[in-house]
Parts: C-alpha cells; sequence; structure tokens
C-alpha cells in the first residue's frame, strides 16, 4: 500500500538539485509568508486542463506546451509576455486550421524559474563558483556574492509570476486573442520570414472563412470560442519549499493541488522512483509531465506512473521525451511499447530541444533547428509506426528575434549567434523558428490522420 501523502512528506526522502541557503531561519520566514500569499491559478482551472489533456491522451487533440527556458527578472515586461503569447497562439492557430486539430496551450511561464544544474559550480579562468540556479534562487553574474541563494528572490519570483499570470489571462480573454486578430499576431520582424508567408497565407484564409460565417450570423458575440481561448500555465516543480508553501486543500473536492501552476512537470534530473520529488509530485492532483530522457528504462518508467497515476486517469500524466535526433529513435518505441503492454493512459509529447544541445568553440551554447526538427519528425514516425498517438510538443521559445539556435529558414550561422544571444539559460527558438516548427507539427499531425482514415477505410 502507498504510504501516507502530505506536502511535506518528500523531506523524508533522498532529494536532488536543491540550493543550500545559508540563512535558514530566513528562508523559513519568506516560507511562511508564502503560505498565506494567494493562489496563482484554481483547482477547477487545473481540472479542466487535465479534461483538455484527457482528450489529447485520447488522440482527439494536441498539446502545445512552451515558453521560456527560464524567466528571468530582467526580461520581464509586458512586451515580452505578449510576444510569447503571440507566438503560441499562431502556432495554435497554424495546428487547429492547417491540421484541424484543437490544440491545449500550456506556456512554459509565470513561474518557470528553478534550474537543474549538471554540476554544482562552475568555472570560468581558474576561478569555481557555485552555478546559477535560476532568478528566483541566485544571480547570474559570475560573483560570489550573487550565487549565493537568496529566499528574497522567492518573493520576487512570486509576485512576477503573479502579475504576468494576470496579463495572460487578460490577453487570453479579453479580446486581443479574438480569431479576427489573426493578422494582427503577426510580429513585425518575422512577416519577411517563409514560416511568416505561409502563415500570413493561412491567416488569409481564415479571415475569409470568419466573414464567411459573419454573413451567416456566427460571430464573436455569439460563439465565445471565437472571442477568447484557454490559455494555461507550467513549469518545472524543482524547488520543493517553494512548491509545498504554494500546495493547498481544494475546498470544493478536498485534494491538495499546486497552486503555483496549473501543470507541473518532473525534470530528467530529479525522476528517481524513491525520490523527494516524485513523492511530492504523487500527491498533488494536477496534471503532471515527466521528462523521459535516455537513461530512463521501460520498467523503471512502468514503476513511475503506478507511483504517479495509479488510478490511471487519462490526462494526469504527460510523459516528455527528451532523446536527442540521433538517440530518439532507438530510445522511444522500447518505452511506447511497455506502456501499451501495461495498459496506461498517457499523453506522448516531444522535447525536442534538450537533447539537442551542443557547445561550440566559441563557448556558445546552441540547438540546430534542424536537428529539432528532425526529433520531432522521428517522434512522429515512430508513433505512426506503433499505432499510437503523437500528442504533443514541449518547446522552448521566445517571441523575440534572438539569434540563439543555428540555422532554420533564416539559416543563422555560428558568426550570427552574437548578435541577440540573450537567453538566461539555454537556446530558444526565436519567434520565426517556431512557426517554422508549428508548420512541420501540422504536417505531422495531417500524415498521422491519414493513416487513420487508411485504416478505417481498410478495416
Ligand atoms: C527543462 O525543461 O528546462 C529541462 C531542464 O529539461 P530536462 O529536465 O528534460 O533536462
Ligand atoms: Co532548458
Amino acid at each position: 500500500m502507498a504510504q501516507s501523502w502530505t506536502p511535506q512528506s518528500w523531506a523524508d526522502k533522498p532529494i536532488r538539485q536543491v540550493p543550500t541557503y545559508p540563512d535558514q531561519a530566513a528562508l523559513g520566514r519568506v516560507l511562511t509568508q508564502l503560505k498565506s500569499h494567494p493562489p496563482l491559478v484554481f483547482a477547477g482551472e487545473a481540472r479542466s486542463l487535465m479534461a483538455s489533456l484527457g482528450q489529447v491522451a485520447e488522440g482527439k487533440a494536441f498539446l502545445l506546451q512552451g515558453g521560456d527556458c527560464a524567466e528571468s527578472f530582467a526580461e520581464f515586461h509586458p512586451d515580452n509576455i505578449r510576444d510569447t503569447f503571440r507566438v503560441l497562439l499562431q502556432m495554435a492557430v497554424v495546428l487547429t486550421f492547417a491540421a484541424g486539430v484543437p490544440v491545449v496551450k500550456v506556456g512554459r511561464i509565470a513561474g518557470q524559474f528553478a534550474k537543474p544544474r549538471s554540476d554544482d559550480n562552475e568555472t570560468i579562468n581558474g576561478v569555481t563558483l557555485p552555478s546559477y540556479r535560476g532568478d528566483n534562487i541566485n544571480g547570474g553574474e559570475f560573483t560570489p556574492e550573487a550565487r549565493i541563494p537568496d529566499p528574497q528572490r522567492l518573493l520576487q519570483a512570486n509576485a512576477q509570476s503573479a502579475a504576468t499570470l494576470n496579463l495572460l489571462r487578460a490577453f487570453a480573454q479579453g479580446g486581443y486573442a479574438d480569431l479576427h486578430n489573426v493578422h494582427r499576431w503577426m510580429l513585425g520582424f518575422i512577416a519577411g520570414s517563409p514560416a511568416g508567408e505561409q502563415y500570413k497565407e493561412l491567416a488569409q484564409r481564415i479571415s475569409e472563412t470568419l466573414e464567411f460565417m459573419d454573413a451567416i450570423g456566427i460571430n464573436s458575440t455569439s460563439v465565445p470560442q471565437l472571442r477568447g481561448t484557454d490559455f494555461y500555465t507550467s513549469h518545472e516543480a524543482l524547488h520543493l519549499d517553494y512548491e509545498t508553501a504554494m500546495t493547498r486543500v481544494d475546498s470544493t473536492t478536498g485534494d491538495w493541488y499546486d497552486t503555483s501552476a496549473h501543470m507541473l512537470w518532473i525534470g530528467d534530473r530529479t525522476r528517481q522512483p524513491d525520490g523527494a520529488h516524485i513523492e511530492y509530485m504523487r500527491g498533488i492532483k494536477n496534471p503532471i509531465g515527466l521528462k523521459c530522457g535516455p537513461s530512463l528504462d521501460p520498467e523503471e518508467l512502468v514503476r513511475l506512473i503506478d507511483t504517479l497515476n495509479p488510478q490511471n486517469i487519462p490526462g494526469r500524466l504527460t510523459l516528455i521525451a527528451r532523446f536527442g535526433a540521433d538517440k530518439v529513435a532507438d530510445k522511444l518505441p522500447p518505452l511506447i511499447r511497455a506502456v501499451k503492454r501495461e495498459g496506461k493512459k498517457v499523453v506522448w509529447s516531444s522535447d525536442p530541444m534538450h537533447g539537442n544541445t551542443i557547445k561550440l568553440q566559441s563557448g556558445y551554447k546552441t540547438r540546430p533547428v534542424d536537428r529539432v526538427l528532425e526529433e520531432v519528425r522521428t517522434f512522429f514516425a515512430v508513433h505512426r509506426a506503433e499505432g499510437t498517438h503523437a500528442g504533443g510538443v514541449h518547446f522552448e521559445m521566445t517571441g523575440q528575434d534572438v539569434t540563439e539556435c543555428l540555422g532554420g529558414a533564416q539559416g543563422l550561422k555560428e558568426v550570427d549567434l552574437q548578435a541577440r544571444y540573450q537567453t538566461a539559460c539555454d537556446p530558444r527558438l526565436n519567434a520565426s523558428q517556431a512557426l517554422e516548427l508549428a508548420f512541420l507539427l501540422a504536417q505531422g499531425i495531417r500524415d498521422e490522420r491519414i493513416k487513420d482514415a487508411n485504416l478505417a477505410a481498410s478495416a
């Protein structure tokens, strides 16, 4: 029988990736304060997301999950929030219109601060300091003072998350996301790119469809779905003290929810079956994600699913495959087969970013867009071969015109990276690279549908 769970029961388990705060009493005071802060999301919203993800698990919808690798205090600006939101809207429109599939939109935003690190320390020119762990923990500047974990940062990150979510809610429901604005979501700098051209054509077709619908009385006033959209938030549940402080009982059901975001995920470095992060996540009722990297074997995955989703509820668990373009064809099929054999209901999503990071001689960490797209193509091909649904994608992007990932239709080269390399952590797709990804996804979804239709016809 499963051991009893409390929001703190993880504290008895081995834990990885925790910062060491020099002043524990100060941390305690901050956590006490956070416990009295209002929830950022409501349990009912997390349940709506779970129901939508249930549709994804059944093969009837597609999950689009993306945003920053790490939000930062320096990049906190309404324009950045708007630009990220509108690229996600554009991508969703591409998928809905070009592939005819409902899209569940989840941002890596309004709480995506804490970062797992491969090394506890960083050495530059012979000087070794503790690694940067995200703006809610310490500072990125390479000085001993900046790298000391400061609990006040948790309060600042919480306030930034609340303000970000407030604006996102306004964008999603206040008119900005009205489908009639489909042309206006076009960002200036991608208008001339190949993906931008393709988007303009699609937006034109949508506008014509809307005009026709308007003529027969279907418009934003009569159909609320045209006026607004559902948008959800997510981040990695890495900083368990913070997540625990935001964990509350839902008065409607009596269940525990992590109210810091609608969806939380477990990183590839913190998914030990007997570890603290799995213990915490099994008890909250939000929809959750689990990163699946090359070191995960099928039996361990089945064990993790039993722990995280013992009732096999569709939509509760999203498996986020992040193998790298060169490994996905070998590593993914055994996991899919084990999940299928055990009759587990999951959403399969592809993170084509984290297995495709390379470090250049110049020192830049980058990701070749070709490899990112190749991993997605293989992900779809593997699912077609296994007869399962390629349910979603999980990616790092920004609405800004950054130069962080190589290639894409813009043909960014090594020498171009320095122009606008701005990330606080991993290299992100820029807006036009993200839009390219959306068109590739639309193709993958259409191919899956054609295969399903052919199977149905020959049955
Ligand atoms: C991330 O998604 O930011 C991340 C660190 O991923 P992973 O745990 O898969 O390495
Ligand atoms: Co990252």
